[in-house]
C-alpha cells in the first residue's frame, strides 16, 4: 500500500458517524476523502465535510461527501490534512499545495488536527521544505523585499499547469517560498512573518496539530502524540 494511503486509512479509525470534519489539500488527502467517501456509502454515515480547497471541495463531491460552509459551523470535531514537514513537537510547514490559509482558518476551528503522511515527512527541525507565505498580490514585490530581511529568498510561486505568470490561490493571493533552511524558533519566525504588511498567512502551523500518522512502504503506520 501507498504510504500516505496507509496513513490516510489509519486516520479513518478516529471518524465518527455525525461529525463535522474538515478536509485537507494534497495527495494525502486525496486519499483520505476516497476512504471517507466509501466508508460514509458503507455503513450510512451523516458525516459533513469542510474542504480547505476547491479541489478538494469537488473531489469530495464527487466522493458524496456532505459539505457545509465553514461560515456556517461553530466548531469541527476532526480536521485531517498533510503537511510538507512534521518536528517532534508537530510543529508543521504546510501550503506546498497552496492551499494553507483555508487549510489554518479549518485547523483553527478544529478540535483537533490530525496530519496524516509518508514517514519521509518527519524532520528533526523544520525548513529544508520552502517555506510558503501568502500575500495579497498588490505591491508583491515590496512585500519580498521586506520578507527577505528576515533571511532568506523569497521564490514567487509560479502556475505550472497553465505555464502563465504566477499560482493563484482559491483565495486571489500569490505565493512566496522561502527556504530557510533550519528554523530555530519556529513561534518567533511565524510572529515576524505576520507582522509584515502584505503578508495574509504563513505554512507555519505552531502548537495545532494534535497526533501524526506516518506511513511506511510496507503499509504500517506510527502514531506520535503532541506533548501537551
Ligand atoms: C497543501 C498542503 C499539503 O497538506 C502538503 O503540501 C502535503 O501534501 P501531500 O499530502 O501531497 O504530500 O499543505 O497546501
Amino acid at each position: 500500500m501507498d504510504p500516505k494511503e496507509a496513513a490516510a486509512v489509519k486516520a479513518l479509525e478516529l471518524v465518527e458517524d455525525g461529525m463535522i470534519l474538515g478536509l485537507g489539500t494534497g495527495t494525502t488527502a486525496v486519499h483520505f476523502i476516497n476512504a471517507l467517501g466509501s466508508r460514509i456509502r458503507e455503513r450510512r454515515w451523516h458525516v459533513r465535510g469542510v474542504p480547505t480547497s476547491e479541489r478538494s471541495r469537488r473531489q469530495a463531491e464527487d466522493r458524496g461527501i456532505s459539505l457545509v460552509d465553514l461560515a456556517d459551523v461553530r466548531k469541527i470535531d476532526l480536521a485531517i490534512d498533510g503537511a510538507d514537514e512534521a518536528d517532534p513537537n508537530l510543529n508543521l510547514i504546510k501550503g506546498g499545495g497552496g492551499a494553507l490559509l483555508r487549510e489554518k482558518l479549518v485547523a483553527a476551528a478544529a478540535r483537533e488536527l490530525i496530519v496524516v503522511g509518508d514517514s519521509g515527512k518527519f524532520k528533526e527541525t523544520l525548513g529544508a521544505f520552502p517555506l510558503p507565505i501568502a500575500i495579497v498580490p498588490f505591491g508583491w514585490t515590496a512585500t519580498a523585499a521586506r520578507l527577505e530581511r528576515l533571511g532568506a529568498e523569497p521564490r514567487l510561486r509560479l502556475d505550472l499547469e497553465t505555464g502563465r505568470g504566477p499560482y493563484v490561490t482559491d483565495d486571489g493571493l500569490y505565493i512566496l517560498d522561502m527556504e530557510f533552511g533550519c528554523i530555530e524558533d519556529v513561534a518567533q519566525l511565524e510572529r515576524e512573518i505576520k507582522l509584515v504588511p502584505g503578508v495574509v498567512e504563513v505554512g507555519l502551523f505552531v502548537g495545532m496539530a494534535s497526533r501524526l500518522i506516518l506511513g511506511y512502504d510496507d503499509g504500517h503506520t506510527k502514531e506520535i502524540l503532541a506533548r501537551r
